[in-house]
């Protein structure tokens, strides 16, 4: 399939037409940002190992009945992907306080939660992506209350399946990013990508608060080893079988 003209750089990945209309092509980047893009970066070879992770956690979501954005990985930092429009949120499931949440609320980091929490951020670089609640986001019109809730729903449907498949990696899912498309249909589809990028993952090896993290907080905190970790969750998740 002949690739064809950039249509969209993000900070991670930059998507490409194809000779098919509904096809896009996702071209994963070595490039990392954090804090809005303040902080910038390289991780060497986290294309092909996003990629990779990513296309294998969106084959385990489809076998368990998960409608996904995800065709094929023609190359090892390429993903085939169905054409849809973003619906401009973050989506955010939270197993266990870190991050923005502890920032936000003073929650202890590493506080079990008493059931997942979704959060929910406007995905607007120049408002700084902020927190939106449900009445906000219908305010703006970002989704409908039925999309919304169909959301939520599928994204704790997606942590249930996601948190198994960690488990049997030995890894805890801490919490993730989410985002979701239409389709031409309407249909709603899991887009973007589920990576060290846009998860907190915690080796259940390590109980050092540091030691443990596997995911990009190891380059917003310039904790090291950020290329290892992220060869390693990638050696844990291939390992697992998708069905
Ligand atoms: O920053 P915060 O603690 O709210 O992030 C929650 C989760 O969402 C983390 O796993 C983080 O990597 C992910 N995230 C993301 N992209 C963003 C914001 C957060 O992937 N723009």
């Amino acid at each position: 399939m002949a690739t064809g003209k950039a249509l969209y750089e993000g900070k991670a990945k930059i998507i490409y037409a194809t000779d098919d209309p509904h096809i896009l092509l996702a071209q994963y980047k070595d490039d990392a940002t954090a804090y809005n893009a303040q902080k910038k970066g390289q991780i060497m070879g986290k294309g092909r190992m996003n990629c990779s992770i990513a296309t294998h956690l969106f084959q385990k979501l489809e076998a368990s009945g998960v409608a996904t954005h995800f065709i094929d990985q023609p190359a090892p930092d390429q993903m085939r992907i169905k054409a849809v429009t973003i619906i401009p949120l973050e989506v955010v499931v939270r197993n266990i306080a870190a991050g923005s949440l502890c920032q936000q609320t003073g929650l202890t980091l590493g506080t079990e939660l008493p059931k997942p929490l979704v959060d929910f951020y406007y995905k607007d670089d120049a408002l700084g992506d902020p927190f939106l609640s449900r009445d906000r986001i219908l305010l703006l019109e970002v989704a409908t209350l039925e999309q919304l809730d169909w959301i939520t729903q599928s994204a704790l449907h997606i942590n249930q399946i996601l948190m198994e498949f960690f488990q049997q990696c030995a890894i805890t899912l801490v919490d993730f990013k989410l985002e979701f498309g239409l389709d031409g249909q309407g249909q709603i589809l899991l887009a973007d990508e589920i990576s060290p990028d846009t998860c907190r993952l915690w080796n259940q090896a390590e109980t050092d608060p540091d030691r443990r993290v596997m995911d990009k907080d190891r380059f917003r905190r310039d904790l090291g080893e950020v290329e290892s970790a992220y060869a390693q969750v990638m050696e844990r998740v291939l390992a697992q079988p998708v069905q």
